[in-house]
């Protein structure tokens, strides 16, 4: 007979026990679930509902059970979820006592105290991942100051840029992606317990103590909303999603830098894998593999979405499926953090390929307008006489730095001698010195203002 036999006539019927156990998938919160106990139990001692040395008995129990588990000579198959497993083994190793546990208390605010525990452990781990896949994209800027690539619009060449900007450019990305889990943190470090089933309780419980002891900020200040809502995991799975989004951009680039045309990066063999069948092959398949895991990520944030949708207040037994799309996002964002972090260390960087690019494709187009404008031309008008000079190139099958003196100037008498200085490509690039530009200074700047973001986040935690 299970805990809560008492009103029924007759014993579950096997089938529906097994389609409503939950087990499977919220074991991974057994050490959650029992923190969470614990700190109950010592709410119910303040409280008076137990005596010190009920409290004692259960709480020591408790810590077996956690060590057991994790060392698996628990059972757990056949019980109904993680709350009723450590709760009837409790109750099996110590009695009456074990049964005073669960007063003043649901499975509806114990599970949102256990998720709320999970996630915000989590939380933290992938700060750290970040934080470290950050710190390796700033040493990979840091290294290569100079190193010129092509930058694109459309995948057509644009302008050229400093590979370093690249890099960077995702960095601000994933620090946004960081400071997103922050506020996530921020936002769910709210304890429900003692909301119970969802109206609260008539006993005397110490919720502010509770919180205390499990390091919340603040306890829920309504028991229907804390045992009803799930938008704390819907936030921490948007939040992931976009952050996968932005790996999954990071990985196509690097599949498109590593394709032979483009050649501009080479990845180690032990960070690649081979054809079955051609020989030949070295694949990235990590980073497609990342990228395409992404979807799954999208997939469980819709999943969560969508169970929760038009459910009518308070629990309903739909938001047990909360767990899975929960458990499988942390772990995959978990592990492509962790590879790519190796991967990105385990890249060369063809310099001269990503030059020999650079130097195609009219780099100069806007530099060249630049030019006219400061000699006071309005930019819509030196924007079509560059046009024109393009079209000219393209007929003749000329470059703009094969073109002579006089040819520019049948195009405008305000090109002087200087023009072919304006068409190199470090003097390019190196002069985009406007703020977060891609010029040397700005660069250093910029690199300066990563390093003392990560300084100032490092000392809070990553958080
Ligand atoms: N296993 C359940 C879940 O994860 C716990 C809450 C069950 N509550 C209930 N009233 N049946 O959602």
């Amino acid at each position: 007979m299970s805990l809560w036999g008492g009103r029924f006539k007759e014993s579950i019927d096997k089938l529906v026990e097994d389609f409503t156990s939950s087990i499977k998938v919220d074991k991974k919160l057994y050490k959650y679930d029992i923190e969470g106990s614990i700190a109950h139990t010592k709410m119910l001692l303040k409280g008076n509902i137990i005596n010190e040395e009920e409290a004692e008995k259960i709480i020591t129990t408790l810590k077996e059970i956690e060590k057991d588990i994790r060392g698996d000579k628990v059972n757990l198959l056949r019980k109904e979820d993680i709350h009723m497993a450590i709760e009837e083994e409790l109750i099996k190793r110590i009695g009456d006592i074990g049964k005073k546990l669960h007063t003043a208390r649901s499975r509806n605010d114990q599970i949102a105290l256990d998720e709320r525990l999970y996630q915000r452990d989590k939380i933290k781990e992938l700060s750290k991942l970040i934080f470290s896949f950050q710190e390796v994209l700033l040493e990979i800027a840091e290294r290569n100051q100079e190193i010129i690539i092509p930058g694109f619009t459309h995948l057509q060449y644009a302008q050229p840029l400093l590979l370093a900007h690249y890099f960077l450019a995702y960095f601000w990305m994933f620090q946004r992606d960081r400071e997103r889990l922050g506020d996530v943190y921020k936002r769910m470090n709210v304890m429900p317990l003692g909301s119970c089933a969802l109206a609260g309780t008539s006993l005397p419980i110490d919720r502010k103590y509770g919180a205390r002891l499990l390091g919340f900020s603040k306890i829920s200040p309504n028991s229907l909303d804390a045992v009803s809502d799930r938008d704390y995991i819907i936030e921490f799975l948007a939040s992931l999603s976009i952050l996968m989004m932005h790996l999954s951009r990071l990985s196509e680039e690097i599949v498109i830098w590593v394709s032979p045309p483009f050649s501009f990066i080479e990845i180690r063999d032990a960070f690649t894998t081979g054809s079955s069948i051609m020989p030949q092959k070295k694949n990235p398949d990590v980073v497609e593999l990342i990228r395409g895991k992404t979807g799954h990520i999208y997939g469980n944030l819709f999943s969560i979405l969508t169970t929760m949708k038009a459910l009518p207040l308070s629990y309903n037994r739909d938001m047990q499926e909360d767990k899975k799309p929960l458990f499988e996002s942390v772990d995959i964002v978990k592990g492509s953090l962790k590879i790519f972090i190796q991967l990105l260390k385990n890249i060369k960087i063809n310099k001269k390929r990503m030059r020999e690019e650079a130097e195609k494709g009219f780099f100069a187009a806007t530099d060249l307008t630049d030019y006219l404008v400061e000699k006071k031309v309005p930019f819509r008008n030196a924007h079509r006489i560059v046009g024109e000079i393009v079209k000219y190139c393209l007929e003749k099958g000329k470059s703009f730095k094969s073109l002579t003196l006089k040819e520019y100037q049948s195009f405008s008498s305000l090109f002087k001698g200087d023009i072919f200085d304006r068409l190199k490509l470090d003097r390019c690039v190196f002069s985009k010195e406007s703020p977060g530009g891609t010029g040397k200074k700005a660069l250093k700047e910029q690199i300066d203002l990563a390093k003392q973001v990560l300084k100032e986040n490092f000392r809070k935690n990553n958080l």
